[in-house]
């Protein structure tokens, strides 16, 4: 077969666009300590891995503008997780069995070559194909594809899966073997994540049906991720269409974890307990990367599929955000997420207030306390409270609102009434969604990480809400009004530099 464009003119394409692209894109909403692309539209984290001393993140990166396209792998690396520097473009669409883009993948580190696996879309008469292939560099920044890709094609996949649906290989050693988690779906319409095994990373055999979706699932699953921890197996992934079970999967596509035990022998994986990851409205296809003394690091797109984007519509020139890297453990057959703890270094105190007891009639009211980066910490106990509401508010419009229902035990995030109105495909979840918080000893622990446009709140490291949000008023106040009594234990407020 003869390579149709030279390998490496499409990146460098990319890099000078970048470089000359790049002081067009309009600050205004642009988030200060997420990783984000220079200009152009992001989505899926890619790569994530700690090679040589340093964490690597690579996304999905269409730099020609802030809409989906066909898609190279932008670059950034860290020392912290949460200063990035960005790095020149791993892969683009240059070979024919990559033409139409590179999508997602991982990577692995072998005798000291980092090694990418991602997926080949090629479009054709209006059909896509799928195949899984590799790259590899020595010094983490110049990548070169493997002249054996595809390294896993219809020929391997089989009855096994969709060749049309079949991507996001997530690449492990295991045993001193070599395997990779492949989502694809069943002639159903069903969900399927696949299990191949390898020598060298270049030769793959199909192993089994690591798990398979019931219809309620999803009708495919993408970007699966499995990992040990704390004892359990963990496989992650990211459905398509799961059914909205009351509060949960509200989102045109969710982000599920499956915690259980896989048997090597036979490739399969035994369910203890699955839930969503994250109850808020912007986080989709999380990966995973293990870090020094086996910390595992989550990280994830904070969008979500067919909303509508401000900063396209605005012409900004970019679009969509990586989370906050979260640290994951496993209890009770739960995954916890924590901010990861180099996050804290960032942490400036500026307010602090203690043993504050707000009631029906005398609510917390600080003025220009919040910032664009903005941390919040706050211990309150619930008690004698009937609802809660925490805000952040701008002088003469509507809040972003958290809101704490205690008989129901329910917390809400909305952002209906702020600033650019965000639609989506799905009915009416766009602007506010819930989730399930049992308070511990009658108290709600809440910590809010606040950037330009986007806020993560994790409660009680039991339940995390992702939402991003595009402001037309500066939020500076910060109002907690009850109905009933409650008793503020803490209150840190503080940015993040
Ligand atoms: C998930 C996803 C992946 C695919 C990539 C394409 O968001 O749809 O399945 O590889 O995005 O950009």
């Amino acid at each position: 077969m003869t390579v149709s464009t030279t390998p490496g003119n499409l990146v460098e394409k990319a890099n000078r666009y970048i470089e000359k692209q790049k002081e067009t894109v309009i600050q205004q909403y642009r988030n200060q300590y997420h990783v984000m692309a220079p200009v152009g539209w992001i989505n899926d984290p890619n790569g994530f891995v700690y090679y040589k001393g340093e964490y690597h993140l690579f996304y999905q990166f269409y730099p020609y503008d802030s809409a989906w396209g066909p898609m190279h792998w932008g670059h950034a690396k860290s020392t912290d997780l949460i200063h990035w520097e960005d790095l020149p473009v791993a892969l683009a669409p240059d070979q024919p069995y990559d033409q139409s883009g590179c999508f997602s993948g991982s990577a692995i580190v072998k005798d000291d070559a980092l090694y990418l696996m991602y997926t080949g879309h090629v479009e054709k008469e209006g059909k896509t194909y799928q195949t899984q292939c590799m790259a590899v560099s020595t010094d983490g920044i110049h990548f070169e594809k493997l002249p054996q890709n595809p390294v896993i094609s219809e020929k391997e996949l089989g009855e096994h899966g969709s060749k049309h649906d079949f991507r996001d290989p997530k690449v492990m050693s295991h045993g001193g073997r070599y395997y990779s988690v492949i989502a694809t779906k069943s002639t159903e319409d069903r969900g399927r994540i696949l299990l191949f095994e390898s020598e060298n990373l270049v030769t793959w055999t199909f192993k089994s049906i690591l798990l398979e979706g019931t219809k309620e699932q999803g009708i495919m699953w993408e970007c699966p991720d499995l990992f040990h921890l704390d004892g359990h197996d963990v496989l992650i992934m990211s459905p398509i269409q799961w059914q909205t079970q009351d509060i949960a999967y509200t989102n045109i596509s969710s982000t599920v974890a499956f915690i259980g035990e896989v048997d090597w022998d036979n490739g399969t994986f035994s369910v203890a307990n699955y839930h969503e990851i994250d109850s808020g409205m912007d986080f989709y296809a999380p990966q995973t990367c293990e870090g020094p003394n086996s910390r595992r690091v989550m990280i994830a797109w904070m969008q979500m599929w067919d909303r509508t984007l401000p900063t396209h519509d605005l012409g900004h020139h970019w679009a969509g955000s990586m989370t906050l890297p979260r640290e994951l453990h496993v209890s009770e057959n739960r995954l916890i997420q924590e901010p990861v703890h180099e996050v804290y270094e960032h942490v400036t105190s500026d307010h602090y207030l203690e043993k504050v007891t707000v009631t029906a009639d005398e609510s917390l009211h600080l003025e220009d306390v919040i910032k664009d980066q903005s941390y919040v910490k706050l211990v309150i106990t619930v008690k004698d409270v009937k609802n809660l509401s925490i805000a952040l508010a701008p002088k003469t419009s509507q809040p972003l609102l958290l809101t704490y229902d205690h008989s129901l035990q329910r917390f809400q995030f909305t952002r209906e009434h702020v600033g650019h109105l965000l639609e989506g495909n799905e009915p009416g979840c766009y602007v506010s969604r819930q989730v399930a918080v049992v308070p511990t000893d009658d108290q709600l622990t809440i910590e809010l990480f606040k950037d330009t446009s986007s806020i993560e709140t994790f409660i009680g490291h039991r339940a995390v809400m992702t939402n991003t949000f595009y402001a037309i008023d500066q939020l500076t106040d910060f109002i907690i009004s009850v109905e009933g009594t409650a008793v503020i234990e803490t209150l840190q407020i503080g940015g993040i530099r």
